[in-house]
């Protein structure tokens, strides 16, 4: 493939993708603005591969533990990006830190979806988390991806009311349904241009 086209997308996964699905799903719709392209995984067990090729998507591994070392891993996987002809990076679940030199190379491309309003709840257990700080409003956040963990220019946000008697679990599902439409909306505003990075921030169309 002779260099990479703009709006072909590839969805980065660990594991179980439901976020690559919803992703699948919309930009099958006509007219959405990207290609997804490849679905890629860093484990080869991850369950999400079954399903994207159940979808048709191309699928590849890249497994981290073949490589002696991060830069050697991103390097594979970026040649593996470049050889399909990426453009775009969604991370859905993709349970690598990426080194700067990674994520700098895909400046403006790769997006990440975090279950938080960030910049509250970075890292994990960000459902258990919320419900012990008393707040009242949760929910998931696409953002740009930047070489700070779970930090960068946000795209889209979708909120969610925390509940009486919610558990981690009941409000981490509302998050996640939320989380299947947020993340295809955003990929669809930075794919048609809507959203882009300018010097380190967002720009929005109109
Ligand atoms: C989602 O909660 C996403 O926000 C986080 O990891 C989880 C991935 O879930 N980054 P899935 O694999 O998309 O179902």
């Amino acid at each position: 493939m002779n260099g990479s086209c703009r709006n072909r997308t590839a969805i980065l996964i660990s594991g179980r993708g439901s976020n690559m699905v919803s992703l699948v799903g919309a930009a099958a719709e006509p007219g959405f603005p990207a290609e997804i392209a490849l679905v890629l995984s860093n484990r080869p067990g991850a369950g999400g591969l079954a399903r994207a090729a159940e979808a048709g998507i191309a699928t590849d591994v890249v497994d981290h533990k073949a490589y002696p070392d991060r830069e050697s891993f991103e390097r594979a996987l970026d040649a593996h990006l470049a050889g399909a002809g990426i453009g775009l990076v969604c991370l859905a679940g993709f349970m690598r830190v990426l080194t700067p030199w990674f994520v700098e190379r895909w400046t403006g491309r790769m997006l990440n979806i975090h279950p938080s309003l960030l910049p509250a709840f970075g890292g994990t257990h960000t459902h258990e988390r919320a419900l012990a700080e008393g707040v009242l409003i949760h929910g998931c956040t696409v953002h740009f991806v930047v070489p700070e963990l779970d930090a960068g220019p946000i795209v889209a946000q979708a909120a969610v009311r925390v509940l009486p008697g919610d558990t981690p679990e009941t409000l981490g599902a509302r998050v996640l349904a939320e989380e299947h439409a947020l993340y295809p909306a955003a990929l669809r505003m930075v794919a048609s241009g809507a959203v882009r990075l300018e010097n380190g921030r967002v720009v929005r169309e109109g």
